[in-house]
């Protein structure tokens, strides 16, 4: 991207240095950054509109009711502000490695959060199903705040991340419909296990947390948890969706959620060191969470307890190392070393993908409450 194209959020901010004063952080390197397609990076979705848009919620309505009822009584209204629990962030006295590390965390889920407020309106503005336009317009509303309050905290550090720029100029990728449920699901309940093993483990060891933001995790991670539900019973207006050749698109999406979440937590060895987190511990931890919840409209769960899952992770984050170093090395030995651990990762990815998954049979009611 055209960094001169990037508009100035406000010039009077003075950047972060990551290392050193050589590579400062500022507002247009973090809106660069969020603008990244990569296989790891945050995207923006568009979809058929008009297909979602003719989804009946009549015969889930005794689900589906008292979810939109939930979701209107807005219980996280005043959450997303900073109040006297906001303890004062020495970024300044920030070990450099972890500092980079927290901030590339915080533009990237920032990216992920305003990925679904931008997909979410879309919904709401081409609408026309009061029952579509109303869910949506929602979980807009729940999206931007998220957003809005990771920009706070980046903006403490001198740096924001432009989402007006972001979202007339990201590239969008079209997913049809049912990509969609499958992928924006999966993101909304992972999303909520990520939030809350985080929470639970800063809980127990609270000299651990070395930013406030941390605390405010809990009730965000409900938010999540009723998009989560909300795409559970879009799912289930529609059976076909869960069943026959679709369990093998579910399948690979909760492979390509599980490995992409591995791969990029693995980028961040400080951050998680900073947290008291083994990462790989938290991987599993949260695959397990995620893996119970999704039994809710998933035919299917992966076997992470299976022999092949981790050292297919480890062989899919390695390749993955190794690409992103041909890519910076380029000439002729970097676009070889770019295809040879490609393809590594490809056969790592097919590994994990053919395991053998677990079947259960499904629960006629759908709804769930946060449990962990
Ligand atoms: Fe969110
Ligand atoms: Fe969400």
């Amino acid at each position: 991207m055209n960094v001169q194209n990037t508009q100035k959020l406000n010039g009077k901010h003075s950047p972060v240095s990551l290392h050193g004063t050589d590579e400062a952080m500022t507002s247009e390197k973090a809106t660069d950054v969020a603008m990244q397609d990569t296989l790891l990076t945050p995207r923006f979705y568009t979809t058929d509109f008009d297909e979602m848009d003719r989804i009946s919620v009549e015969h889930i309505r005794d689900e589906w009711d008292p979810l939109i009822a939930q979701m209107e009584s807005d219980p996280n209204k005043g959450h997303f502000k900073k109040n006297e629990d906001w303890d004062h962030v020495d970024w300044d006295g920030m070990e450099p490695e972890l500092k980079k590390e927290f901030i590339d965390f915080l533009i990237s889920s920032c990216t992920a959060e305003f990925s679904g407020c931008v997909l979410y309106k879309e919904m709401k503005r081409r609408g026309s199903n009061p029952e579509i336009t109303k869910l949506f317009q929602l979980m807009a509303r729940d999206e931007a705040r998220h957003a809005g309050f990771i920009n706070d905290a980046l903006r403490e550090a001198g740096i924001a991340v432009n989402l007006g720029f972001l979202t007339q100029q990201k590239k969008y990728t079209y997913f049809r419909p049912k990509f969609i449920y499958y992928a924006t699901y999966l993101s909304e309940k992972i999303g909520y296990a990520r939030y809350i093993t985080i929470f639970r483990h800063l809980q127990e060891n609270p000299d651990k947390r070395f930013h406030p933001i941390f605390k405010w995790f809990e009730e965000w991670c409900n938010d999540e948890f009723s998009h989560g539900e909300a795409f559970a019973l879009l799912m289930k207006t529609d059976p076909k969706l869960t069943s026959g050749r679709n369990v093998l698109w579910i399948k690979f999406f909760l492979t390509a959620v599980y490995s992409t979440m591995y791969v990029r937590d693995h980028q961040r060895p400080a951050f998680h060191e900073a947290l008291g987190v083994d990462v790989d511990w938290y991987g599993q931890e949260v695959f397990r969470k995620t893996s119970k919840l999704s039994e809710q409209i998933f035919p299917i769960t992966l076997d992470i307890d299976h022999p092949r899952w981790m050292p297919g992770l480890k062989r899919l984050q390695k390749a993955s190392v190794a690409m992103d170093q041909a890519k910076r090395r380029g000439g002729i030995s970097g676009t070889f070393g770019q295809l040879v651990n490609g393809a590594k990762a490809g056969f790592a990815f097919i590994s994990l993908y053919t395991i053998p998954a677990k079947k259960h049979e499904m629960a006629p009611t759908t709804r769930l409450q946060p449990c962990y």
